[in-house]
């Protein structure tokens, strides 16, 4: 048969899938206005596909303008008529193929989808549970598998799989929900025996939402309270003193090691935010200057690069992570979070830390697809 080696390859069918369930919703559909925007249609077929905050996914604009961040509205998926609905065993293949079902109309076949780019912040996105879902279709996706997607939303665990390898983690009590339900001064107290300030965080969220800086045992309760509101499970920190500096980490070809980017710093400017809050990262603009390469001793910086790649192979990283750190005035680095799905805006950390390394955001999200693409489903 000619007609096969006639046919000009055929572009990857690339589902760009974005919104969610998380509090991070709306940051995710920033991340597709950057990635729609940027995607090398020459190469990639791509199915923009919103999830909104209902958990319904729709077939969407592929217009990057319908998702971008304007001054004062949040972009937000809403479920419209073309639900999307990923396709079961045909012809003894799992999945890979995706329905759109309109209403009162036969579900009509979006064909095959190569590989599916999840630009998923926090719970039902970035935690191994969409991952699994995509593992059980027999998807292959951009990005970490279900463990360590798992692992690295979770500001619990990660710490017990950093310390493991001999990372630094500061000091920190866990509050679950029966502990904080049965008896919450016993908890109050463990916190308040680490000293001041605290950061009480929801274990598993992100963006800095649900965090409250607390400085003394009194401001304990309501702070717990509100990380709660996010998640059942409490991580209540040391403040640590130190600068924020994150590591861009890509996973290597084949069987190369992880790549590590420049490490960029983190700088609140000295006013209204105390700390790398919210309002810091996504809506006062001139709170937060990031520098890349930051200003930091070549030892320091060899330090810091080859730490951040062993907390991706500690949890077990695919694909894309960036790991931060705080380093302390006495030349200690201590890993503060991992994230598997980083803000990935073309003025974010991630893409901005590669773009400094040499990588530039078309050509980071290229790596990613073709990582992605090299990779099976399933156990690996
Ligand atoms: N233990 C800590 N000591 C000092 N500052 C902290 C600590 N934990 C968090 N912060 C501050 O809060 C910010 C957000 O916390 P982080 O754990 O990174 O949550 P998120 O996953 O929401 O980004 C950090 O970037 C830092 O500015
Ligand atoms: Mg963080």
């Amino acid at each position: 048969m000619t007609t096969e080696t006639a046919t000009p390859a055929r572009k990857a069918r690339v589902l760009v899938l974005f919104g969610g369930r998380s509090s991070e919703h709306a940051v995710s559909c920033v991340t597709a206005a950057g990635v729609l925007e940027a995607i090398d249609r020459s190469r990639y077929d791509v199915v923009p596909v919103g999830i909104a905050r209902s958990g319904q996914w729709s077939l969407v604009s592929a217009d990057p303008s319908a998702w971008s961040l304007r001054s004062d509205v949040l972009p937000e998926v809403t479920a419209n008529e073309q639900a999307v609905v990923m396709g079961t065993a045909v012809d003894g293949r799992a999945g890979q193929e995706l329905l759109v079902a309109a209403p009162g109309s036969v579900p009509e076949s979006l064909g095959r989808v190569d590989v599916v780019l999840p630009l998923l912040h926090g719970p039902f996105g970035e935690d191994g549970t969409l991952q699994g879902m995509l593992e059980m279709a027999d998807m292959r996706y951009v990005g970490a598998g279900v463990l360590a997607s798992a692992v690295g939303m979770d500001k619990h665990f990660m710490k017990v799989v950093f310390a493991s390898v001999g990372l630094e983690v500061g000091p920190y009590v866990v509050v679950t929900d029966r502990q904080w339900r049965t008896d919450s001064e016993a908890s109050i107290e463990r916190a308040t025996a680490l000293g001041f300030p605290l950061f009480v965080k929801p274990a598993r969220a992100g963006s800095s939402m649900g965090i409250t800086r607390v400085e003394d045992a009194a401001g304990i309760r309501a702070a717990v309270e509100a990380a709660r509101a996010f998640d059942p499970k409490v991580v209540i920190e040391a403040g640590i003193v130190g600068r924020e500096i994150e590591v861009a980490v890509l996973q290597g070809r084949g069987l190369d090691a992880p790549r590590t980017s420049l490490p960029g710093e983190i700088a609140i400017q000295p006013g209204d935010h105390a700390w790398y809050d919210f309002e810091a990262k996504y809506v006062d603009g001139a709170a937060a200057e990031l520098s890349c390469p930051a200003d930091l001793p070549a030892e320091v910086i060899e330090r810091v690069r080859h730490s951040a790649a062993e907390a991706f192979e500690a949890i077990g990283g695919e694909g894309l992570s960036r790991v931060d750190f705080f380093y302390t005035p006495e030349g200690r680095l201590v890993i503060n979070e991992i994230n598997t799905m980083p803000g990935f805006t073309p003025i974010s950390m991630y893409p901005q830390m590669w773009a400094k390394s040499g990588l530039g955001y078309t050509e980071l999200i290229d790596e990613l697809i073709g990582l992605a693409l090299d990779r099976g489903t399933g156990l690996r």
